[in-house]
């Protein structure tokens, strides 16, 4: 896995084939890995980069970070490795950094796809799950986490195992900087309607944690946005139903027209 040095850190990402970025955010408590599927796929016609976000995957930081400050590292990532402008996708927590990364560098943007995520910040009851949550990765570390959300994040028992071990090697530190991280994040919802990018969104059928309908309500949001109901899967729909998300972010990017950086 190539890696970058940036801020006091080494970012470790896929990346694989030519032609038009696409560039797919993972969520929490996660890493790159869980886009394994559409990297294959679609680096058959597009150039795909999957970072580890800061503290995740072979991105080992300690260092505590915002979901602004992740969509600075990933700027900085993409700059560096002229992959901008790109079209933009984020899974769950990866979604928050990717409206984070619209929101500050509009114009690197060719295009976002919004996979099984919210725009809302969290309730104050949302905040009080961060911070026992916190409290159980101190005492017990990260396996307790994933044996938590585990039973949310799927719809059916689709490579269990797999997850256990990922989620299971995110560092302690990691895991309370993301809580931390997720549970400051501002509300991105007011962004939606002024965003004048191609954006498509996507929800698995049976998400529990972030059910269709608040992807209903960006879709209403965002004018111009596809929405794509993945039938059977759950809130992981890149492992869950690869080839369905493969296939619509290919038809997605296949039909943005280019611009000349792109
Ligand atoms: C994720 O899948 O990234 C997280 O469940 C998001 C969250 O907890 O808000």
């Amino acid at each position: 896995m190539p890696t970058a040095n940036l801020n006091g850190f080494s970012m470790n990402y896929l990346e694989q084939g030519q032609g038009r970025s696409i560039v797919l955010l993972h969520g929490f408590p996660l890493d790159a890995g869980v886009f394994d599927d559409q990297v294959q796929a679609l680096s058959d016609r597009f150039r795909v980069i999957a970072p580890d976000l800061r503290g995740f995957g072979g991105s080992t930081s300690d260092a505590p970070f915002t979901i602004e400050s992740l969509a600075d590292d990933l700027h900085q990532l993409l700059s560096r490795i002229g992959a901008l402008p790109c079209v933009l996708g984020g899974l769950s927590m990866g979604g928050y950094v990717a409206l984070a990364f619209a929101e500050k560098y509009p114009r690197d943007v060719a295009g976002l796809v919004l996979i099984d995520t919210r725009s809302e910040a969290d309730s104050s009851e949302g905040k009080q799950k961060r911070n026992a949550m916190v409290e159980l990765v101190r005492e017990r570390g990260a396996r307790a986490i994933a044996d938590q959300m585990l039973p949310n994040l799927l719809a059916a028992p689709v490579a269990p195992d797999r997850l256990l071990r990922m989620m299971s090697a995110v560092p302690a530190a990691t895991i309370q900087n993301a809580l931390r991280a997720m549970r400051d994040r501002k509300d991105y919802t007011s962004l939606l309607s002024s965003l004048k990018l191609p954006t498509l969104i996507v929800v698995g059928e049976k998400d529990a944690i972030t059910p269709p309908a608040l992807a209903r309500a960006m879709h209403q949001a965002i004018a111009g946005s596809r929405l794509l109901i993945i039938q059977g899967a759950g809130h992981l729909t890149p492992m869950e139903s690869p080839e369905d998300l493969s296939n619509a972010i290919r038809e997605f990017v296949s039909g943005i027209p280019t611009r000349s950086a792109l």
